[in-house]
This record gives structure tokens, C-alpha cells and sequence, in this order.
């Protein structure tokens, strides 16, 4: 589906790759960019440096009615959705067993919350406003990227409830997609390897270097933009439907 005069909602638009695809989005000529994030400062940031065509709605996803307020606001200010791009999710480390015991349930829940059940509120509010779209060619009326990352595959200690919420994206892509296919909307998983974006400010620099290490090539960290570019081709191209691709220059996490 073309990005011209098309809309775009990301929730964690805000920061890294939400950010960098509201602005490829925007560069592409969408009608309308939709920022959905907890973090006000830097929504309002990117909203105002595209202009017009951007809107941030503050939302915390983990909360359905809030996935759908912020929905409705950006479907109204632009009259359409078109494109969702699920990106907003927390890390969260969680140890089965951790210094103080087994790992609090509130924990374990919270990561799933915004993770899953978060991207879960965003599909309920915005895929039935992409079936209200004409068809455009092969009958297509919208598309869904959601975002999972390597350690759906291999997680590292210290992962457990990340690692969950990123493989239950995985395993909800094919029903998904086979569920929407018929009424054109694709649903489509990219998960990530390593990326440079703010996830890492807290973590020491020599993490970075070490994770890159289990690159095949290139050995350095994802740009923003390259994962933009990738969303902006299964956007674009009809042909992406129903699988969960890996970005990540063949990257394998290490243990932790
Ligand atoms: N950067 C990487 O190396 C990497 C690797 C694998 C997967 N990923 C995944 O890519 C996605 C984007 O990550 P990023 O690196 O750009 O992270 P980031 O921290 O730069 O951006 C995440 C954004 O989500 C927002 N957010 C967090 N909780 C929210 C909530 N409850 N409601 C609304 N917004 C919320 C944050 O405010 C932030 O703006 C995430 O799903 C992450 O798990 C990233």
C-alpha cells in the first residue's frame, strides 16, 4: 500500500524506532502521522518537527481504554488509519530465581501488560478502523507490523518475561494474518537484533560492544533508520504477510 496521503499510528512513537518511523513516514508523504507514547516530551518533540501532518496522542498501551482514546484522536484528526506499527514495549529484567527469591508476579505481569496485552489494545483499536477503508489495489486496506526482537529466539538470563512477550508476538502473527488476510489487512513481524536507541542509555556501553560481537556482519549496532526502511517495504509491499523477519546483520545473542 502506498505511504502517500496514507496514516500511520506508532505506538512508541516517540523514541527510537517508533521515532525514526513517524519520520520516514512523514518523509514519504503520509497524510498523517500518528505518535502514540507514555513519554509527553519527546512526543510533543517529534510531533512539532513534522508539522502539520503529525499528531502525538499520550497513551499508556497497557491500558485498553487509553490504546483507544488515543486511536480515536489521531483517526479523527486525519479521518483514516492505515499503517500500525507496533513498537512501544519495556525490557524489564526478570530472573526466575533473583536475589531476593522467585521472581514477584508483579513483575513478570507488568512486562506482559505493556508488551503483549499493550500491542494486544492497539490491533483492538485500530484494525476495525482499517476494515472501514476502501480497498485499494489487490483489495488491500491495511497493514500491521508488529515489533518482537531476538530474544523471542534467544533470550538471555534475565529475560524470562521480555522474551515471553516478544515470542507471543511471534506466535500471533500467522493467526492474525490469517484471520485478517481476507479482508486485506497483512499483519507482519520484524524482530529486531541490536539497534542504537535509548533502550540501551542505561546500559553500559561495553554491553553494546559485547552484543555486537555476535554479529555475522556487520558488526555494530542497527540504525533507526534501517529498521524504518524495512517497515516503510513491508508497508509497500504486498508480498510481506504472515511471517516474523529478524533484522539483525545475523546477530545470536549471547547467553547473558
Ligand atoms: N533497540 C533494540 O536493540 C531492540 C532490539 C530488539 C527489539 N526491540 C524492540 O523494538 C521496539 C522499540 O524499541 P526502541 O529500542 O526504539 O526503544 P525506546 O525505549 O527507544 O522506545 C520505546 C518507546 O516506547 C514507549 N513506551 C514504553 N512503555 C509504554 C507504554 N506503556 N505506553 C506507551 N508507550 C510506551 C517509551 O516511552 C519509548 O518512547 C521495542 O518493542 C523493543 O522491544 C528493540
Amino acid at each position: 500500500m502506498d505511504i502517500k496521503d496514507r496514516v500511520i499510528i506508532v505506538s512508541g512513537g516517540a523514541s527510537g524506532l517508533g521515532a525514526a518511523t513517524c519520520r520516514l513516514f512523514a518523509q514519504r508523504g503520509a497524510g498523517g502521522v500518528g505518535i502514540v507514547d507514555l513519554d509527553d516530551e519527546r512526543g510533543a518533540a517529534l510531533a512539532a518537527e513534522l508539522g502539520e501532518r503529525a499528531c502525538f496522542a499520550r497513551a499508556d498501551i497497557s491500558d485498553a481504554a487509553a490504546a483507544d482514546a488515543a486511536v480515536a484522536t489521531i483517526a479523527r484528526r486525519f479521518g483514516a488509519v492505515h499503517f500500525l506499527v507496533n513498537c512501544a514495549a519495556i525490557g524489564g529484567p526478570a530472573k526466575l530465581i533473583g536475589r531476593d527469591g522467585p521472581i514477584a508476579l508483579e513483575k513478570f505481569d507488568r512486562v506482559i501488560r505493556i508488551n503483549l496485552y499493550g500491542t494486544l489494545h492497539m490491533l483492538r483499536a485500530a484494525v476495525p478502523r482499517m476494515l472501514e477503508n476502501a480497498p485499494a489495489e489487490d483489495g488491500e486496506r491495511g497493514v500491521v507490523v508488529n515489533v518482537s526482537s531476538g530474544s523471542a529466539y534467544e533470550g538471555q538470563v534475565g529475560q524470562i518475561a521480555y522474551a515471553a512477550s516478544k515470542a507471543a508476538l511471534v506466535g500471533m502473527t500467522m493467526p492474525l494474518a490469517r484471520e485478517l488476510g481476507g479482508q486485506g489487512v497483512r499483519v507482519v513481524t520484524v524482530a529486531p537484533g541490536a539497534f542504537d536507541t535509548p533502550i540501551y542509555e542505561q546500559a553500559p556501553p561495553a554491553l553494546a560492544e559485547t552484543i555486537v560481537r555476535g554479529a555475522v556482519f556487520p558488526k555494530r549496532m542497527g540504525r533507526p533508520e534501517e529498521f524504518a526502511r524495512f517497515a516503510a517495504e513491508i508497508a509497500t509491499n504486498a508480498m510481506h504477510n504472515a511471517r516474523t523477519y529478524r533484522l539483525d546483520g545475523g546477530l545470536m545473542l549471547p547467553p547473558g
